[in-house]
């Protein structure tokens, strides 16, 4: 979600969710990791984003779910792609994929009501060495913000992880989009920032669930939304990342809802 939303609304309680919310959103994430994987070996020279996300929306069809996305505020697509330069919210089109981009493939199934959100970079063909690197950092990143969550916590914690850890490997954090809390609604308490915000801290508590999904660039940190409303890109046209869990707060730490059933949670170049 986009940092004006988080400035908009008001921001209400982050809501504590009991057994039958881990149950529905075991069931949820799972559905758009095995999507995911899916997708992620759809993904070739020449195959349009468009089939792919004709690709997205039978796979919702076909096991009972529906793609968050599809007419949320107007959004026209079932996932987003998003190229290259390109740091979220791509829409799906005609143009065939070439050799050598990477792509975000962002994917939110609801099913029985619950929202399973998760994204993942996907290499077409053989990516350059830069490009590759900037995808593994992101997923690192993304890891660290995971690893970070524990009951006691807060979500400064999340936001330190990654940014320390981009920022340590001459990368940027993107500011202008969150990661959301999220359940039986798309978007929910708390909001999760990439980077540390001493003015905003949320306590983390058991039950709670959030998306993380840290968008990184090789350069300046700085987007622009094109014309179409949507299509979020970099200013100096550097290459952009994004990788997304669906995670829960427990216990004891932290639980994921979008586990790859594949294992195919990071790209990789082919003999690599
Ligand atoms: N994971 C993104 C988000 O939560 C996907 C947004 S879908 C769109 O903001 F419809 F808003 F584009
Ligand atoms: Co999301």
């Amino acid at each position: 979600m986009t940092q004006q939303d988080q400035a908009t609304r008001r921001v209400p309680q982050a809501p504590i969710h009991g057994p039958e919310g881990f149950e529905g959103m075991r069931r949820a994430g799972r559905l758009t990791a095995e999507g995911l994987d899916v997708l992620m070996e759809a993904t070739q020279p020449g195959v349009t984003t468009e089939a792919l996300d004709k690709l997205a929306y039978e796979f919702a069809m076909d096991h009972g779910a529906y793609p968050a996305s599809l007419l949320y505020r107007g959004y026209p697509k079932s996932i987003c792609t998003s190229i290259n330069h390109v740091v979220c919210h791509g829409i799906p089109n005609d143009k065939p994929l070439r050799e050598g981009d990477i792509v975000n493939l962002d994917m939110c199934l609801i099913l029985d009501g619950w929202h399973g959100d998760s994204s993942r970079m996907a290499f077409v063909g053989e990516v350059p060495r830069k490009a590759a690197r900037l995808c593994e950092i992101t997923y690192e990143a993304l890891m660290r913000g995971v690893a970070a969550v524990k009951p006691g916590g807060s979500t400064n914690d999340i936001g330190r992880a990654i940014q320390t850890y981009a920022e340590g490997e001459r990368c940027s954090v993107v500011r202008d989009f969150c990661g959301h809390g999220l359940g039986r609604s798309y978007h929910d308490a708390p909001t999760i920032l990439h980077y540390v915000e001493a003015s905003y801290d949320v306590s983390l508590r058991p039950g709670q669930f959030f998306t993380i999904e840290p968008m990184i660039n090789l350069g300046r940190p700085a987007v622009k939304v094109l014309s179409d409303g949507w299509t979020a890109v970099t200013r100096d046209r550097s290459l952009s990342a994004q990788f997304e869990h669906t995670v829960a707060v427990t216990e004891t730490g932290v639980e994921i809802f979008t586990v790859s059933p594949k294992g195919l949670h990071q790209p990789a170049n082919p003999g690599a």
